[in-house]
């Protein structure tokens, strides 16, 4: 086998972050350096408690989990719990976490870890608000030239908005971090909602969770049966989006997804579109491009290989 890809996640769970939390745990192609939590979904002493529950469910409590910053670099922050839950976990009870937090913040831990890895060697897949990678790209220009990439899940642009009617949840909650982090001359990747709105669990596919007779499989489909709530009311469709898995599944079969490599610039003042993702899909704009932004979904590769990796676990 070839040596696993290294990566680190940067995540606000979220019961979507948790499944693609997950995916990459149960995926030996995949090396987890480091977990970071930020503010999104919920505040930050949920996300970085969240993410340490996931862990142990994976029975991974070796794994370092980082709490980072606790709000958005020049905004108030808003938070998702009318989607997630309370805890943000809401729909698989799990216990108190056990392993610590590891003694460090996140933006330091992406700071030292990025300049003490091989250049080019470390991928970042954010799954929330872009505020601790903007924040670390502040504090140390010289990081950014020396990732591998960044696969993140934001933005929108066929499908406009969820939080608001211009913009996805993870650019608007921090858009000036998500400007930082398109200008930044990093290879991009983007999961926008026009791919993860086509991620959609339908009752099979959370039964076929349930089916595993695992822990893991039983708080994959609690999770999706609480989270699916929500969009079927507001989109009138069946099942709910598994948007940050997407980041995974990318990283383990790309060939799942169809984009275009076009501009995308980050709204930072519009008093209606706040936090849009202006994507220059038909190539008007006569602007660089700067980010790989997905389009297409095979859905049932993507469910394929989800069912799997949660099966192993
Ligand atoms: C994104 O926002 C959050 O609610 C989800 O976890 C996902 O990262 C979707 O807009
Ligand atoms: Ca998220």
């Amino acid at each position: 086998m070839t040596t696993p890809r290294k990566i680190i996640i940067d995540t606000d769970p979220g019961q979507d972050d948790a499944v693609a939390i997950l995916l990459a745990l149960a995926s030996p192609e995949l090396e987890v350096l480091g977990i970071t939590a930020v503010a999104g979904n919920v505040p930050l002493s949920l996300t970085q408690r969240n993410a340490r529950m996931i862990c142990e469910l994976a029975g991974r409590g070796d794994v370092r989990v980082f709490a980072g910053c606790d709000g958005p670099m020049v905004r108030r922050l808003i938070t998702a719990e009318h989607v997630h839950g309370k805890s943000g976990l809401d729909g698989a009870d799990l216990p108190e976490p056990e392993m610590p937090l590891a003694d460090r913040h996140a933006v330091d831990f992406l700071i030292d870890t990025l300049r003490a890895e091989t250049p080019g060697t470390v991928t970042l897949c954010v799954l929330g608000p872009l505020t601790n990678i903007a924040t670390a790209f502040t504090r140390a220009p010289d990081i950014a030239s020396r990732l591998e990439g960044i696969v993140l899940m934001g933005g929108a642009y066929f499908e406009v908005g969820n939080i608001t009617p211009a913009a996805e949840f993870n650019i608007h909650v921090d858009p000036e971090a998500a400007e930082i982090v398109f200008r930044a001359g990093v290879p991009l990747v983007v999961m926008p909602l026009d791919v993860t709105h086509k991620a959609l669990t339908d009752r099979s596919k959370v039964e076929a969770f349930r089916a595993m007779g695992t822990k893991a499989g039983a708080a994959v489909a609690g999770w999706t049966d609480f989270f699916e709530r929500y969009d079927k009311q507001k989109y009138g469709q069946e099942g709910a989006p598994l948007h940050d898995p997407c980041v995974i599944a990318y990283l383990l079969q790309p060939g799942l997804f169809t984009g275009r490599h076009v501009n995308v610039e980050i709204e930072t003042r519009g008093e209606y579109t706040l936090g849009m993702t202006v994507a220059d899909w038909w190539g008007v704009s006569g602007r660089p491009a700067n980010a790989m932004f997905m389009g297409g979904i095979d859905r049932e590769g993507f469910f394929a290989l989800l069912t799997d990796r949660i099966g192993r676990l």
